[in-house]
């Protein structure tokens, strides 16, 4: 199983914003002293659930995760794309494959369309200490079709 793999997104991000216009409710992914993780689903179709087992500065590899989605398409494969701001500017985009036929990393690959999925347990990330700042970051959940499963903004403060 390999890290994450940076990349640069596939997605064409003309105005970020845009792709955020729904209202759900903003949720706490993780809150501490010092690291504050929030997120709203920008998926019109549906909220989710995700939080981190962690919350420091210093992530730690095998981070346990915690997500909970109802599947819109069968999912054969699953990519998730990474795109991160500082106020408004684009710093860092990376895509890690979830799903891939090969290579089901995690136990809801292979799921069908209309089964609700809850995976608890490590995402086999590296570690690595978030710096100092507020970021931006927009997450998108894609299968092989590019058809979007979920997708969220979210804003991470560490001071
Ligand atoms: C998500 O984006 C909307 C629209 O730009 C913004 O108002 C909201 O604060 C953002 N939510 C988070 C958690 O970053
Ligand atoms: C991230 O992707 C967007 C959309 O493709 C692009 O506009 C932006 O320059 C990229 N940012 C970086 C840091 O590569
Ligand atoms: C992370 O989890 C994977 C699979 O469970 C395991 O093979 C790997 O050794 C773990 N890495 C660390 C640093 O704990």
């Amino acid at each position: 199983m390999k890290t994450f793999i940076a990349a640069f997104l596939i997605w064409t991000l003309a105005s970020p914003r845009d792709n955020c216009l729904s209202a759900w409710p903003t949720h706490t992914a993780c809150k501490s002293g010092n690291l504050e993780v929030l997120y709203q689903s920008c998926d019109p179709s549906q909220d989710f659930g995700f939080s981190f087992d962690q919350c420091s500065k210093e992530i730690k590899p095998n981070l346990s995760i915690k997500f909970g989605l109802i599947l819109r398409e069968d999912i054969k494969e699953l990519f998730l794309d990474v795109a991160l701001f500082v106020k408004g500017v684009s710093f860092l985009n990376f895509s890690y494959p979830i799903c891939e036929e090969d290579l089901p990393k995690f136990s809801f690959c292979g799921r069908r369309k209309g089964e609700q999925i809850y995976y608890a347990g490590p995402v086999n990330n590296p570690g690595f200490e978030v710096p100092e700042g507020e970021y931006q970051a927009l997450l998108e959940l894609y299968d092989e079709k590019r058809f979007v499963l979920a997708c969220a903004n979210a804003t991470i403060i560490r001071s």
